[in-house]
């Protein structure tokens, strides 16, 4: 009999931090569809401010969390996902969160995950670097108070690695030196201070695992892409979609620039490489995990890529795709903002996803495409954001303290205690 791996285990109580966004909501909603006892969805919703602070939305329009629970419920007759709106920064939230649920599994994806936002100026370097540690520490420290025996899933990012030249090792990296041999955790060269505060949680969750002994899963995500998960059926289920030159990823961006400009725009010389996923593979890729646990007490770093491109590359396929909806976009090249190499080896190992049968669900093509009727089906939205998809935030001028007109939102730079 063919073993289906997307199918849930019975997994009791599963936290999700971080469940209203892109990839926790189709998350929450795989999860409570295929089988799991409980999902516990805890969100402060700060994406969704943060986005309207660089005047931006989602393009697909998403609904509140009440809204989104009813229409999970009517679609499915389960009443198995909750919603608690707190604030991960907060320890005490974090703590009764935790200590009430007794969670089996904890899935951390509650943070600030925009390397330009994080780059904007001094204000947002704070914010992002504040938000991520806190989260991540107060996550660590409950479950060792609350749920010592639970399997923490805590979302890391490629490009913590950077681009090191030589192939990024899944897990540890083999060092000689003077004739002795050690084996360490592998470089990580991250090049953004969003992307630094993804270190400084590896490095935070590898020694948890060292000092308590807590059972966890680091992964490291390739950029991730596309608008659905076979779950989201009908437009209240929709997951949030970001485009702007802020908050969207490369392949969601180009698609809608091509919709509504009619031309893709390249950073540099197109000649950046990256390892790519589907939002359909990132979901899948953790429910593996979840129903595959580390031995009790043991770290382990996976590496999820499905597929490396340069961006140039990427440009070509949108470009070849957008014809079949009766776009021919062309290319426009723009002065890279970021600081990063633009030539260089991209080489991943990836054994464990493999080793437990992942497989991907679909073709890049296919969910280009996806992509393509969503956004077409949105484009009125759309054309009032148009000028955001040219970017404005360059890496070199983010050590300004404050910049305007990208102002915070009013208090989000101090968590409010949670009742
Ligand atoms: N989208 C990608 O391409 C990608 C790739 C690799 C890794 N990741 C990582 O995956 C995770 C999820 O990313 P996403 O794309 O879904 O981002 P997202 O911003 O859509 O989701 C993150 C969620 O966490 C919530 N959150 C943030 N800080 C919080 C806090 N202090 N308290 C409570 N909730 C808080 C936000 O409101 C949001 O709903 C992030 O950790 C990100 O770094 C994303």
């Amino acid at each position: 009999m063919e073993v289906n791996l997307w199918l849930v285990l019975n997994t009791g109580n599963t936290i999700i931090f971080g469940g209203d966004g892109y990839i926790g909501w189709p998350l929450a909603l795989h999860l409570g569809a295929n089988g799991s006892d409980r999902i516990v969805v805890v969100d402060n919703l700060c994406t969704r401010k943060l986005v309207r602070s660089v005047k931006s939305d989602t393009l697909v329009p998403i609904k509140s969390m009440k809204e989104r629970l009813a229409a999970y419920e009517k679609e499915t007759g389960k009443k198995n996902i909750t919603f608690v709106e707190a604030d991960a920064r907060d320890p005490r939230a974090v703590d009764r969160i935790i200590e009430k649920y007794k969670p089996e599994s904890i899935v951390h994806l509650a943070q600030q995950r925009s390397a330009p936002f994080s780059m904007v100026d001094q204000q947002h370097v704070l914010y992002t670097e504040l938000n991520n540690i806190a989260t991540n520490i107060n996550v660590l420290f409950s479950m060792v108070r609350h749920a010592p025996d639970a399997h923490l899933l805590k979302m890391g990012s490629m490009g913590e690695y950077g681009t090191p030249g030589i192939e990024i090792a899944e897990g540890d990296l083999e060092l000689e030196r003077k004739g002795k041999k050690a084996s360490v955790m592998f470089p990580r060269m991250g090049q953004s201070w969003y992307h630094l505060s993804k270190i400084f949680d590896t490095y935070n969750v590898a020694l948890a695992n060292k000092i308590y002994s807590i059972s966890a899963t680091d992964v490291m995500q390739g950029v991730v892409y596309g608008t659905r998960v076979d779950e989201i059926t009908n437009e209240a289920l929709a997951t949030r979609f970001d485009f702007d030159s802020i908050w969207g990823t490369v392949i969601n961006k180009y698609v809608v620039q091509a919709v509504l400009l009619n031309k893709l725009l390249i950073y540099g010389k197109g000649k950046q490489t990256r390892g790519f996923l589907s939002l359909y593979d990132s979901v899948n890729c953790l429910t593996l995990l979840l129903n595959n646990p580390p031995e009790k007490g043991n770290y382990r770093v996976v590496n999820q890529i499905d597929e490396i491109y340069d961006t140039l590359q990427l440009a070509e396929k949108v470009q070849k795709i957008g014809r079949e909806f009766g776009i021919d976009a062309g290319f426009e090249y723009v002065e890279n903002p970021r600081v990063e190499r633009e030539e260089h080896i991209y080489e991943v190992e990836h054994k464990i996803l493999p080793s437990l049968g992942f497989r991907r669900e679909k073709s890049m093509d296919d969910v280009i495409r996806e992509i393509f009727e969503a956004v077409i089906s949105n484009k009125k939205r759309a054309s009032s954001m148009k000028k955001l998809v040219y970017p404005t935030v360059y890496w070199r001028t983010a050590t300004q303290l404050n910049v305007k007109g990208f102002d915070l939102p009013r208090g989000i730079m101090d968590y409010r205690r949670s009742r």
